[in-house]
């Protein structure tokens, strides 16, 4: 079966079908995630925070984000495949923005790129659609900027940023954007961007009215400890299925429960006498 395209994703959008967007860091969440019919994995820099351990998005660097695009795009054969630029791989110049951007795509294997950012990126955004490169924009709350926004909190709902939202995404669209992800925007707001752009728009903590949703992988799961925005929805424990299994491991070692006869190979006895 042939990948999800940007045009799927428009026509979608026009039908009112909604898209499901999850992120994906490795072999196995990619198979998982394709299997249960996302239509479109992202790598996010999140990666760094839930799989890496680092206390932000920031950190994140271009070998990293490439190491793990490879392996969700072997884990997937229809799902398209977003990379998320890490800070800084696009913000100091436009030669390096179109040379990272184009690893994504030659090196990882992805179909898109995704960048943080609004009309001050349009002009970035168009170059790398000239190139070839087909990019989804993310507006709002935007991580890899937490140090400026004092915060991870709810964007726009002022009239002075709420306009600016939706400056921002009709700029991205013009640039040639083929979706945008809102995240953390007033859902009535994220409603109103929805209709009055093109493209679809992918939803985080921004309400039911997007075209589509996005969530991380590890906190629906949760497998993320350290903390849970709330506009998560669980829906599962995995960290207690795994701590649970890894105990009954732990004790089954110390009480030599495991392993058990059909777990081990035999031998031939009198080749095992005539060793010494
Ligand atoms: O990095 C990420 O996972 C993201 C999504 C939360 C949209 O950017």
């Amino acid at each position: 079966m042939d990948r999800v395209t940007v045009s799927s994703l428009k026509e979608m959008k026009e039908a009112g079908h909604k898209i499901a967007m999850i992120t994906a860091y490795d072999y196995p969440s990619a198979l998982f995630a394709e299997e249960a019919g996302a239509e479109v994995l992202l790598v996010g820099d999140s990666l760094g925070m839930v799989v890496l351990g680092y206390d932000s998005t920031v950190p994140v660097t271009m070998e990293e984000m490439l190491h793990h695009v490879k392996a969700v795009v072997r884990g997937s054969k229809r799902s398209m495949v977003v990379a998320d630029m890490p800070f800084m791989s696009y913000q100091v110049n436009y030669t390096d923005a179109l040379y990272n951007a184009g690893r994504f795509l030659k090196e990882g294997g992805a179909q898109a790129v995704k960048l943080e950012g609004g009309s001050e990126i349009a002009e970035l955004v168009a170059k790398l659609v000239t190139a070839g490169i087909p990019v989804m924009g993310h507006i709002g709350l935007t991580p890899q900027s937490v140090n400026a926004l004092g915060g991870y909190k709810v964007q726009g709902k002022d009239l002075k940023t709420a306009q600016k939202l939706l400056d921002d995404a009709k700029a991205l669209a013009d640039a040639g954007a083929f979706a945008i992800v809102l995240e953390c925007v007033p859902a009535a707001l994220a409603a109103k961007i929805t209709e009055s752009i093109p493209i679809p728009t992918i939803g985080i903590g921004s309400g039911v009215n997007c075209d589509g949703q996005v969530l991380v992988y590890h906190d629906i799961l949760g497998m993320y400890p350290r903390m849970l925005p709330k506009f998560v929805k669980r829906y599962a424990d995995l960290s207690s299925l795994i701590k649970e299994a890894i105990r009954q491991y732990v004790q089954e070692v110390k009480e030599q429960q495991f392993p058990e006869e059909k777990h081990s190979f035999t031998m031939a006895p009198e080749i095992l006498e005539r060793i010494y």
